[in-house]
């Protein structure tokens, strides 16, 4: 309609002079006019010049004096000749407009007001105030007097009005067809084809962003910390197979000479299965060997000195930690002529834990482990100052800890100078040989161990420091999308 309008017009004559008006005379909105125009001039059908224009605007103030009169002029109607009582006069007009109203009505000299009484002092006013607002208002010109004046008085604001005038542009055309997008079927078989304008292409216009797959941080740091594991010199890791999210207790605790009292075998630290909750197969003769430690000791160890159940090492469970896997690996290491072994794995644990800022009932471990003739603690110190340090962690220190499968155990703390402070960044420790020994491994052999969370150090990669922002159901998939590529260390 609106472009209708304009090339009509401009058909029959030379020039729009002015879209605003032209809008009024068309009785179309002024903004659809300009759209119509705007998008005319870009494809050069019409010629169109800016025009822009200060006006005047009622403020809300001056619309209300436009409407009822300026208090002054209110002010001096409600004098009677023979006078008034300022207070009575007060509470006729109501606060605002006595104030304003006696200021300007005195200044123009029209009354006169005492300690108590005001008067008349002119015989007839006008409310000029008010006349050129009207005047402002229906867009006639008023004069400059009154205007510095309304100004003044904050009654009136300048308003930009932006217009076109417009001329026939190279392109112009009575009618603008749409260019086509696309050649169609249809118009080739009509013949039409021969006939259609086509839209140029825009070799500017930017594509669709294209969709795809994108990788998690974790997993991108996960990615990191394989190639930290197969790089360490000399020596190559294997991984270890840890699909299955699902273990025995035998596996997760007894193996690992966790006493079957101990607090972490509740289901308040751990995630017992329901169906089926019980494991159908162990390795009976590797069994009786763990019950014998845990019940009786030997190899040097005097054991836990308890009733070992069998039910209890039955029990399916979430794993608690990728531990698990590593007494599956080197009880099936300890079946064949020994052999040295480095391996280790990134995989999800469980824990039933309350969630925080920090903790998450599922997260992820990064499990080492070495498996030789005479490994000593020493060794152990110098392989985690080599992995560590690949992450940019060349300060390290060991505090003693405690495990029920590792002697000595150490928690591992890394000095981050992003923080400026140490940070524990992992657990460590010799398998004890309650732990090897009933395995079948040979008396000369030890393996070091460490485990660590990948979350805790991604987090710090990225800069995120809550771990709900990184993984789980609360995580925002445009942060998937954007994170940058993991770069550990360097
Ligand atoms: N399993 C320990 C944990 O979950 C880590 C660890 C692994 C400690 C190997 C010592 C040796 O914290």
């Amino acid at each position: 309609m609106a472009e209708e309008a304009v090339l009509g017009f401009l058909e029959k004559n030379e020039e729009i002079k002015n879209s605003g008006e032209f809008a009024v005379e068309k009785g179309i909105s002024h903004e659809e006019i300009v759209n119509v125009i705007k998008s005319l001039n870009g494809s050069r059908f019409v010629d169109a010049q800016d025009i822009k224009k200060e006006r005047w605007q009622l403020t809300a103030e001056g619309k209300t004096y436009a409407a009822n009169g300026s208090p002054e002029f209110q002010l001096f109607m409600a004098v009677p000749p023979e006078g008034i009582l300022r207070v009575e006069l007060q509470k006729k007009l109501g606060d605002s407009v006595f104030k304003i109203g006696s200021q300007q009505a005195i200044k123009n000299k029209w009354v006169e007001m005492g300690k108590s009484q005001v008067s008349r002092k002119a015989a007839h006013v006008d409310d000029n105030v008010k006349a050129a607002l009207v005047k402002i208002n229906d867009r006639e010109a008023p004069n400059q007097e009154d205007i510095d004046a309304l100004k003044r008085r904050k009654l009136i604001s300048p308003q930009v009005w932006k217009g076109y005038s417009v001329k026939k542009g190279p392109n112009y055309a009575p009618k603008r067809r749409k260019p086509a997008t696309d050649l169609t079927r249809e118009n080739l078989q009509s013949g039409e084809w021969k006939e259609l304008q086509f839209k140029e292409y825009n070799f500017l216009a930017k594509g669709f962003p294209i969709e795809g797959g994108h990788l998690h941080a974790l997993l991108k740091a996960r990615i990191q910390f394989i190639n930290i594991s197969l790089n360490i010199p000399l020596i190559l890791f294997e991984e270890m197979p840890t699909n299955n999210y699902v273990e025995s207790s035998f596996w997760n605790f007894d193996a690992l000479f966790q006493p079957q009292q101990h607090p972490a075998r509740d289901s308040h630290d751990t995630f017992f299965l329901k169906e089926p909750s019980t494991t159908k197969m162990l390795p009976e003769d590797y069994v009786e060997r763990v019950k014998q430690i845990h019940e009786s000791g030997g190899h040097g160890s005097r054991g836990y000195v308890y009733d070992w159940k069998r039910e209890e090492a039955n029990k399916n469970l979430l794993r608690t930690h990728t531990t698990a896997v590593s007494s599956r690996m080197l009880y099936a290491l300890a079946k064949k002529p020994f052999e040295a072994k480095r391996y280790y794995s990134i995989d999800r644990v469980f824990r039933n834990e309350a969630v925080d800022r920090t903790h998450l009932a599922e997260f992820h471990q990064i499990e080492g482990l070495i498996c030789d003739r005479g490994l000593s603690l020493g060794d152990l110190q110098g392989v985690l100052h080599d992995f560590f340090s690949r992450l940019g962690m060349s300060n390290l220190r060991f505090k003693p800890a405690y495990n029920p499968y590792t002697e000595p155990s150490m928690e591992i703390f890394g000095y981050h100078e992003g923080l400026k402070k140490w940070v524990e960044v992992g657990n460590s420790g010799m398998f004890r040989p309650e732990m090897l020994r009933p395995m079948g491994l040979p008396e000369d052999v030890t393996v070091i161990a460490w485990g660590l969370s990948l979350e805790r150090p991604t987090m710090i990669l990225y800069g995120i420091d809550n771990i709900r922002d990184l993984f789980g159901h609360k995580v925002d998939l445009g942060l998937i999308k954007s994170n940058p590529i993991c770069r550990i260390g360097l």
